[in-house]
């Protein structure tokens, strides 16, 4: 059933304050009833377009012929460009073909499935431990404790970053992108050159001696003659610390919070653990972790009905399209057994599609597997999950802090 066309107060989804109590689902709802593609104001662009319909999202994706992620895709806040938006633009995220596809076949190299299942011992091995440092209390604040931890060590074993720097990354990883409002530009900047620095040194060390990481993959990875210079090798380094940890971690601190507000869907994996691959899917789109990223198109084009002029900021809303009526039969409940298989979480398609896609999916399986598995009487450290505070961002979605308690907790398997 549509919603009515009463008008709805436009809500300024440029600004993270919009995001402050939830993502507005009531309002992407309306939208997609009544203004799939519509018009936004913008304190520094000159405006931008809203694109809501899982139809929309994906043909937008796809379509790289008109459809550009230059300069980058990132929604502008209400401050001019600054030196960094220069640097995102040679991000692999934000590349277009044919540079796009010549960088990411080179990066592919490093990214094989075989790479990725040669971690799942690792990955194993840190869900154990992140669980067992807690085992033996009746709660812990899972962000901090468990989810933020997890994807940061998965991407420097993959990377090849040694135990005793880890620390010093993940404080530049947070100074950099993380949404705490403490940081100022110049903390942020120095820590992104700390992090190029580190990225330099590394290359430097393998030089004399290769190893066995992505790193040294991605030194001698060449296609056509062509490889990656020393810029590109920071870069994707320091896009890599991000894309792989601000978002997994929210998976799995929004994920098991619905789970919990959700009994009989935990119970129905504490049934059947095979159920896990296919609720990850679930709560992936039920709750998208990442709500939108931005294209341009090169020339007068039309999306659903609207017109739209060459250069326009298009936003492609995944958390709107993710409970598209269209797309999802009773979109808006978590239903663990449905075909969520055509969810936007991931990106929707197109050459950008997620590269770290099933590495994800096999951190949050193992960590799933261990949740449902060894928590008994897993409960929400607070009475009202609406105190929980929320991350600062209309870019990632998910939870600062989420204080669990528990009855008792399993040894590992
Ligand atoms: C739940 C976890 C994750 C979510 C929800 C997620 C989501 C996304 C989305 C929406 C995109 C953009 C897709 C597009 O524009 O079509 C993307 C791209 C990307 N992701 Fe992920 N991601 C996750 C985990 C990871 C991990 C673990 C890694 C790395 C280890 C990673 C690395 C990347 C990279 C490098 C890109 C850019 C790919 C390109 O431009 O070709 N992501 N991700």
């Amino acid at each position: 059933m549509e919603t009515e066309k009463d008008e709805m107060e436009p809500l300024n989804l440029w600004n993270p304050a919009a995001f402050e109590q939830g993502v507005p689902y009531d309002y992407f709802r309306y939208l997609r009833d009544h203004e799939p593609v519509t018009w936004h104001s913008h304190p520094v662009w000159d405006g931008f377009w809203s694109v809501t319909r899982h139809a929309d999202v994906l043909r937008v994706s796809r379509d790289t012929e008109c459809f550009s992620s230059q300069p980058n895709p990132f929604m502008a806040g209400d401050q001019p460009p600054s030196s960094t938006d220069d640097a995102t633009s040679g991000m692999l995220i934000s590349l277009d073909p044919p540079d796009h596809t010549k960088m990411r076949k080179l990066i592919n190299r490093g990214f094989t499935p075989r790479r990725v299942r040669d971690l799942e011992g690792k990955i194993q091995a840190t869900v154990d431990r992140l669980i067992d440092q807690v085992a033996d209390k009746s709660g812990c604040e899972m962000a901090g404790d468990i989810a933020v931890e997890l994807p940061l060590q998965v991407i420097a074993d993959l990377v090849g970053v040694p135990e005793e720097d880890r620390h010093k990354i993940f404080h530049w990883t947070e100074t950099t992108f993380g949404f705490d409002e403490r940081f100022t530009d110049e903390e942020r900047q120095q820590a992104s050159l700390n992090m190029f620095a580190y990225a330099d040194q590394m290359c430097e060390i393998r030089k004399k001696v290769p190893h066995d990481d992505l790193i040294s993959v991605l030194m001698e990875a060449e296609i056509d003659g062509e490889s990656l210079d020393q810029l590109q090798i920071d870069v994707f380094f320091m896009l890599l610390q991000n894309a792989g940890s601000e978002t997994t971690r929210n998976l799995i601190t929004t994920g098991t919070l619905e789970l919990i507000r959700h009994p009989e869907q935990m119970q129905m994996l504490k049934d059947d653990p095979s159920l896990i691959p296919n609720a990850i899917e679930e709560l992936l789109r039920y709750t998208t972790p990442v709500m939108q990223f931005v294209r341009r198109p090169r020339y007068d084009t039309v999306i659903g009905e609207q017109e739209i002029k060459a250069g326009d900021p298009v936003v492609l809303w995944y958390s709107s399209a993710n409970r598209d009526e269209r797309a999802f039969d009773d979109p808006d409940t978590l239903d663990i057994t449905r075909d969520a298989s055509q969810h936007v979480a991931f990106g929707a398609g197109g050459p950008h599609f997620c590269l770290g896609a099933s590495l994800a999916r096999l951190e949050s399986k193992m960590m799933f597997e261990a949740i449902v598995g060894r928590f008994e009487g897993l409960a929400l450290g607070v009475d009202d999950p609406g105190t929980l505070p929320r991350l600062h961002s209309n870019l990632i979605d998910g939870y600062a802090q989420l204080p669990l308690r528990w009855e008792s907790v399993k040894p590992a398997a």
